[in-house]
């Protein structure tokens, strides 16, 4: 039997989609996520940290006990208790009837651009930002007011009180409190509590990706912004990168006000969060053990990170630069300008097959393009490969800069 072509060529699609291109980057990413390859590239969490024991029992239980377990059904009342807690860790107050679950962080965003961004609107991000917001807010064609970042406070807030006193009138400001994707940065207590004034003053919301907000390796760092101002500050929740991201659990916490019209968006978007992962997870919670896990994922996230400091300290070219994390899952490095981070990648993959992302992942057209930079993430390689790895990354760099 023949098979007929369809003319895919033929079907118009949507304006926006023409952005929409498979990057060499992307392809170069996707044979670095190949079996063989020592990846520091992707955000992901550490595999076998995840808790798979407590979680099995927790999914049984409810698979026992439940048969709508597998049904549609409404958010979990029971799992909003379980966030109110979290969040009540994180230093934020706040209600059950404040919480929306998502399917992770990335609806969170995703269901507030919905709700605040027209096509063509206006919104303030940093010039180096994580990739999927880029892509959340793509179809709405914005205009970008770009803000840069510091390596060690995170926004410049400054620049974003000069974009607003200039007139400019964005739906949102984006941005990641705890450890910045990709910089690694966290924003200095006082920048949270400037950056909230100044939202408050020009009535512009903020929308804080929390993402990595669990995952702190020194003191305990001061709340995120949402515990400064329950108005306009929209928070964003994942259990993501503490439980499993293959659960497609978040929240987000924001004025009760605004819950009916998100739940709308919401259920146009995927109807529920999956029922089954919302109760396991909440029955997980409920065992009480979540403490003495993240405590756990410190400790050996914060292994890897230091592990992976010393190796750049031993082996990298002294004109390289970065600063420690102290939140979060990545190192920013800043190479000599000679290196194209893009062009490395290639060889690294090639020659030694070991990943990274280039810094120009990162960047938003209009903005600072990071060529020499590059992110390395150190959760989800194993702690005795790390200091090889940066050794041999270094060889090349080397060569490169002779
Ligand atoms: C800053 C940031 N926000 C959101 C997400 C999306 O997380 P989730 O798996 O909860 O959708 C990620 C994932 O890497 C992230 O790094």
């Amino acid at each position: 039997m023949s098979q007929v072509a369809l003319p895919a060529e033929e079907i118009l699609l949507a304006d926006w989609t023409q952005e929409i291109k498979r990057s060499d980057l992307q392809k170069m990413l996707a044979v670095a996520s190949r079996p063989g390859i020592l990846s520091f590239a992707l955000g992901l969490p550490a595999a076998e940290l995840f808790p798979t024991e407590a979680y099995g029992q927790a999914m049984a239980q409810v698979l026992a006990n439940d048969r709508r377990a597998l049904q549609y059904g409404p958010p979990s009342e029971s799992l909003k208790s379980q966030v109110v807690e979290l969040m009540a860790i994180r230093g934020v107050t706040c209600r059950k009837e404040q919480i929306l679950l998502t399917a992770g962080a990335q609806q969170g965003i995703s269901l507030l651009t919905r709700l605040l961004l027209n096509n063509g609107g206006q919104i303030v991000t940093e010039e180096i930002t994580y990739t999927g917001f880029r892509q959340v807010i793509e179809p709405y064609q914005p205009e970008m007011l770009l803000v840069p970042t510091n390596a060690t406070t995170g926004m410049d807030v400054d620049a974003v009180e000069w974009l607003l006193k200039e007139g400019a009138r964005p739906a949102f400001i984006y941005g990641m409190t705890e450890g910045h994707n990709p910089l690694g940065v966290s924003m200095s207590e006082e920048k949270r509590r400037r950056l909230v004034e100044v939202a408050k003053e020009y009535r512009v919301p903020i929308i804080e990706d929390d993402a990595y907000g669990f995952l702190y390796y020194e003191n305990k760092p001061p709340p995120p912004m949402r515990a400064l101002d329950e108005s306009w500050v929209l928070y964003v929740g994942t259990f993501s990168k503490i439980l499993g991201p293959a659960l497609r659990v978040g929240w987000i916490v924001v004025p009760e006000s605004l819950i009916p019209k998100l739940s709308v968006i919401k259920e146009a978007s995927d109807i529920d969060t999956a029922t089954l992962s919302q109760r396991a997870v909440c029955a997980y919670l409920e065992a009480g053990d979540v403490q003495s896990h993240l405590a756990m994922l410190r400790r050996e996230y914060a292994a890897r990170r230091d592990t992976m400091l010393r190796a750049l300290e031993k082996y990298f070219p002294s004109n390289a630069h970065w600063q420690k994390p102290t939140s979060g899952l990545f190192i920013w490095v800043s190479l000599p300008e000679a290196v194209d981070a893009t062009a490395l990648l290639r060889v690294a993959i090639e020659t030694e097959r070991i990943a990274f992302i280039p810094g120009q992942a990162f960047g938003t057209a209009g903005g600072f393009q990071a060529i020499s930079c590059l992110r390395l993430n150190f959760s989800n390689c194993p702690q005795e490969q790390i200091e090889d790895g940066i050794d041999r990354l270094a060889r090349l760099i080397r060569a490169v800069c002779a």
